[in-house]
């Protein structure tokens, strides 16, 4: 089924925008350290811990993320075997943007950050004894280094994003006349999110583990 490019492309489109849902889900859930704060937080953790639909969707989550990052790694490699007759990123501009040109590079960045979140945060989650999850994860801001690092992968999402959620829904067919502009904006848009939302919460309690 995967044999051809643009199968494969689509493929890639809809592994993409799976993420993209866990993404905003997951902001959804970090929003709450900053309001209503750790009551809310412990509550949404523990319904994502014991939650049937959650637990059958995350080892779904784990195969979207490597089919993803494999597959992301097998195109960018066919792309540069192939060049110059590279296939067309579209991004509504005959110059590809930065973002558009530099996937494989703020995707791997975001897997590098993947790791270190899962060997901090997901291994005691998962197989620690953790008395209070809220702690757990406001604590690790205490280390600027990690803090940075949290920002800085959040900002390459975020900048994975711009240019991904629109070319996702080029790869399933979206006629760019009609929706171009509209996916571009709304892409835009959940970018910003997920850059500047993950951040802040970051940088919030780095500063309050600095008072
Ligand atoms: C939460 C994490 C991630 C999200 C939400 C995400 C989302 C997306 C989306 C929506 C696309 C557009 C698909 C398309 O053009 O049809 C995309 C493309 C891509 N992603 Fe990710 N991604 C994530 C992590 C990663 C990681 C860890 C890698 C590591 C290699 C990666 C590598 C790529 C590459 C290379 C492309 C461009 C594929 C191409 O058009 O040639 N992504 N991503």
């Amino acid at each position: 089924m995967l044999r051809t490019s643009v199968a494969k492309k689509m493929a890639m489109a809809v592994s993409g925008l799976f993420l993209v849902t866990f993404i905003l889900l997951h902001l959804s859930i970090n929003l709450t350290l900053l309001w209503p704060g750790r009551e809310v937080f412990e509550k949404a953790v523990h319904f994502m811990g014991t939650n049937l639909f959650i637990r059958i969707m995350e080892p779904i989550l784990f195969l979207g993320f490597i089919f993803h990052i494999a597959m992301g790694i097998y195109l960018e490699w066919q792309n540069r075997k192939n060049r110059p007759v590279k296939y067309e990123k579209y991004n509504g501009s005959a110059v590809a943007s930065w973002a558009s040109r530099n996937m494989i590079w703020t995707g791997l960045f975001v897997l590098f950050f993947l790791l270190v979140h899962f060997y901090n945060y997901y291994v005691p989650f998962r197989y620690g004894k953790v008395e209070s999850h809220y702690d757990l994860v406001t604590g690790l801001f205490a280390s600027p280094v990690y803090t940075l690092l949290y920002v800085l992968a959040f900002t390459g999402l975020g900048i994975h994003l711009s240019h991904g959620f629109q070319s996702a829904f080029q790869s399933l067919g979206a006629p760019r006349e009609n929706c171009y502009k509209f996916l571009r904006c709304l892409g835009n848009i959940i970018a910003w999110l997920v850059g500047l939302g993950f951040s802040l919460i970051a940088l919030y309690f780095y500063f309050q583990h600095l008072k």
